[in-house]
């Protein structure tokens, strides 16, 4: 029987699945209670699901690739029946900005791998989905249905730069060409823009004279797998809690911003002090 206080997670990958290992490990050795109930991923390479495979949890892919070229033709396929442009489009924060007429496609051909997605998850009911190196954009379609207006959100993400620098697909890259002399990887909730969602722990690091980007990535991945886990098991603690926050700026202007906030919870937690 399944130990009724384990956090359900379900992690989604596109690769090389370390981070899933990292979660594995973590759940193996109990320093996170919780079980990873699936593995989903984009297409049928990605390494993550043979470690999933190796640790007993389902997995199942959802060929993102063929359901995008098909929405390549004219005119396209239809949309998911529940699918509304009119909603989607309202709410999505991301690039390309509303009125360019790729945004429509973009979407609707999202919420068509989403629905798939969506399908592919339901047989594994779960508490909170982790996107652990799934590189493929979510839209309000999935997120909404995921979420259920739950708070705090159901959907975290992992990035490997320090947010809100260089979102994207190649954090280390984009951080290392900068020049920049600190790096670090971002752990957040995933909201309407791309990666763009209320922060929940972050690490940084130095970038020495004399590093190359593969030890950048390299030394970030260590973080990477020692941050997510402490993200998931404050999830899990039910630590974790959004507080939408009014800033009033010079010039009469007013910021608002979502922020997780940490709950103060046990200064060692059992098992011991994380490394
Ligand atoms: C990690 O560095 C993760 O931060 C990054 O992909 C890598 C996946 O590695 N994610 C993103 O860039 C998301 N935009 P892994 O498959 O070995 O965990």
């Amino acid at each position: 029987m399944p130990h009724p206080q384990l956090l359900r997670v379900g992690v989604l990958v596109s690769g090389g699945g370390t981070n899933l290992q990292a979660i594995l490990d973590a759940v193996r050795e109990g320093r996170l209670p919780a079980r990873v109930v699936f593995v989903g991923a984009d297409n049928a390479e990605a390494k993550g699901l043979e470690r999933a495979r190796a640790s007993g949890v389902p997995t199942f892919v959802v060929p993102y690739r063929e359901i995008l070229a098909r929405f390549a033709a004219d005119p396209p396929p239809p949309p998911p029946p529940d699918f509304s442009l009119a909603a989607a489009r309202a709410r999505q924060r991301l690039r390309p900005a509303a009125g360019d007429p790729r945004l429509d496609r973009f979407l609707a051909s999202r919420a068509a791998a989403e629905a798939e997605l969506l399908a592919a998850m339901r047989p594994y009911p779960f508490d909170l989905l982790v996107l652990a190196g799934f590189m493929r954009v979510l839209t309000p379609y999935f997120i909404d249905r995921v979420n259920a207006g739950a708070d705090p959100p159901r959907i975290m993400n992992i990035h490997p730069a320090l947010l809100p620098a260089f979102p994207g697909t190649d954090g280390y890259g984009d951080t290392f060409r900068y020049g920049c002399k600190v790096a670090g990887c971002t752990v957040h909730f995933v909201d309407y823009g791309e990666d763009t969602g209320p922060i929940i722990g972050q690490r940084a690091f130095p970038i020495e004279e004399g590093d190359t980007l593969e030890a950048v990535r390299r030394k970030g991945l260590e973080h990477e797998w020692r941050l997510y886990p402490e993200c998931i098991r404050l999830y899990a603690e039910g630590r974790l809690r959004t507080e939408r926050r009014v800033y009033e700026l010079p010039g009469g202007r007013r910021l608002t911003r979502t922020v997780v906030v940490i709950v103060p919870g046990p200064a060692i937690p059992p098992g011991g002090p994380q490394r």
